[in-house]
Order: structure tokens, then sequence, then C-alpha cells
């Protein structure tokens, strides 16, 4: 079944932050198979944000643009709205997917540091939210937020992240209220998904240690797949209509240790 088309007619529109690759070019990809219309925002990876929109662009003609913007400039987010909205002059799903992560050790931490991470994890879903209020209203849209475990159990040497991740998980809750009844607003709250940076090394014993260790910590034995992340953001975002105001945790249980 084709889910693109609702009752005020045209082919639905959603519009991710941070897609060009991994998790957000998966739930972008998902989408797009599902009928929608999608805008993918990268900051600087040009080059796969340019071919996940041709990969697209070649299974149905138009129906995939990309837009650029860093999301700790308040001014080019501002824009970035803008620009998403004339694309195809409809957004009915918003998802904030774009984060940066990275280790702040706390006699490290300086306001640049801070406002990197609250900028683009957590400034910037705000606003960016306030902007498309409107036409969500209108097209009885949806957002999905992406948070992270580590909002309800703070990750030690990452308390900035942490935070900000926390600081998503409340605009989930105050923005499903803000704007009901005719937007929902929800989370998706990943676990182990795919591996840091740090642990993507497999020639090295300690990384393998390492993974070890954490896969222990996860009842269902195994990292999740991007694609388990994609279709929660999905399901919240096209057939969860009773549904608002919720953070799902996706995660294989690790949150329950
Ligand atoms: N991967 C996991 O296992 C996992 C676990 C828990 C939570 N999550 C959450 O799930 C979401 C997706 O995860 P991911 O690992 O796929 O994300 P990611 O690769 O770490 O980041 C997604 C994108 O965010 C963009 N970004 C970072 N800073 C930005 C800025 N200042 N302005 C604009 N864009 C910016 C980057 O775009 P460019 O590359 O174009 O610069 C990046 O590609 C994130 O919100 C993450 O926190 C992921």
């Amino acid at each position: 079944m084709n889910t693109s088309t609702n009752q005020s007619h045209g082919t639905r529109v959603c519009f991710l932050t941070g897609a060009s690759k991994r998790l957000g070019a998966c739930t972008a990809k998902k989408f797009h198979a599902e009928g929608f219309n999608v805008i993918i925002h990268y900051n600087h990876s040009k080059n796969s944000a340019d071919t996940l929109v041709a990969q697209l662009n070649a299974l149905r003609t138009g129906s995939a643009f990309c837009l650029q913007a860093d999301l700790c400039e308040h001014e080019q987010t501002q824009s970035l709205a803008r620009l998403a909205f004339d694309c195809y002059r409809r957004v009915d799903v918003l998802v904030n997917n774009a984060s940066a992560f990275y280790p702040t050790p706390l006699a490290e931490c300086d306001h640049k540091i801070w406002d990197d991470l609250f900028d683009s994890n957590l400034r910037a879903a705000f606003f960016l939210a306030q902007q498309f209020a409107p036409e969500l209203e209108q097209r009885a849209g949806s957002i999905v937020n992406m948070t992270d475990t580590y909002a309800d159990s703070p990750l030690k040497g990452f308390p900035i992240y942490s935070m900000a991740k926390a600081g998503v998980k409340a605009m989930t809750k105050s923005l499903a209220k803000e704007l009901a009844p005719r937007v929902r607003v929800n989370g998706v709250s990943p676990g182990a998904i795919l591996w840091p940076p740090s642990m993507e090394d497999e020639s090295d014993p300690a990384v393998l240690e390492d993974r070890q260790k954490m896969l222990e910590k996860i009842p269902l034995r195994t990292l999740g797949e991007p694609q388990n992340i994609a279709d929660t953001v999905f399901f919240l975002a096209n057939d969860a209509c009773y549904v608002t105001g919720q953070t799902v945790r996706v995660d294989g249980g690790r949150s329950l240790s």
C-alpha cells in the first residue's frame, strides 16, 4: 500500500536533519520506500547526501532533495526551514536526527563545546519544530526526535551530550502538549546500533573486548540494526495515531539492566 497519500491529497513529505548517512539515511530510505518525498539535510557530508538523493531520484524522479546547513548557526537553521518548505510547498513529518557526539571530560568542557552539542542536538530541533508548527498543524503532521538511552542514564565522560539528549526527551513531552491536538510529537531512543568511531577497528583486541563487554549488557545480545530505528521512527510518524509525547527505547533491553 502506498501510505504517502492522505486525506489532504498529494504526496506526503518528510524532512530529516543530518540524514546523509547512517541512521538518518536509513530512515530517509524507509519514508521514501513508503511513498513519501524526502528532504535530506546535511552539514559537511555533501557527497553522501548527493549520492543518496541521486539513488532515490533514480527510483522516483523528483522525489528527493538535499539541503545544507550548520544547525549551530541560528540563521542557517531558520533559512533551512524556509528552503525545506519551498522544495514541495509542504512538510508532513519532521525528523530531528542531526547530532554531534563526542566525549567532554568535565575539566575540558567550555562554552564552545556546550553550544556545539546543545545547538546541534537540542536548540535546532526546537526552533525547527517552532518554524514548521503551522505547516504541520495544517497537515495534521508529526515530529519524531532522536534522543538516546543516555538521556536517562548518562554516559560517563559525555556529560554535555547526555544532558542535551535529556533535553530532547523533555522537549518531546513539552512540544506534544504545545502542538496537540493536530500534531503528534514522539521520540526514539536508540541503544547501541552502530559502533561509535572509537569502537570501529575490529583488528584491535582492546576494541573487541570493549564490544564484548557492551554486548553482555544487552539482554538481546546483539547490536540493533539501523532498520530497527527507521521502522520505529516511521511507525511513530505514520501509524501511531493515538500516541504523543512518548519516547520509545530501541535498545535490545539494555536499559533494563
Ligand atoms: N548510532 C547509534 O548507535 C545511536 C545511539 C544512540 C542515539 N543515536 C542518535 O540517533 C541519531 C542518529 O544517529 P547517527 O549515529 O546516525 O548520527 P551521526 O552519524 O552521529 O550524526 C548524524 C548527522 O548529524 C549531523 N550534524 C552534526 N552536527 C551538526 C551541525 N552542527 N549542523 C548540522 N548537522 C550536524 C552530521 O551531518 P554531516 O555529516 O553532514 O556533517 C551527521 O552526519 C542521532 O541523534 C544520535 O544521537 C544514535
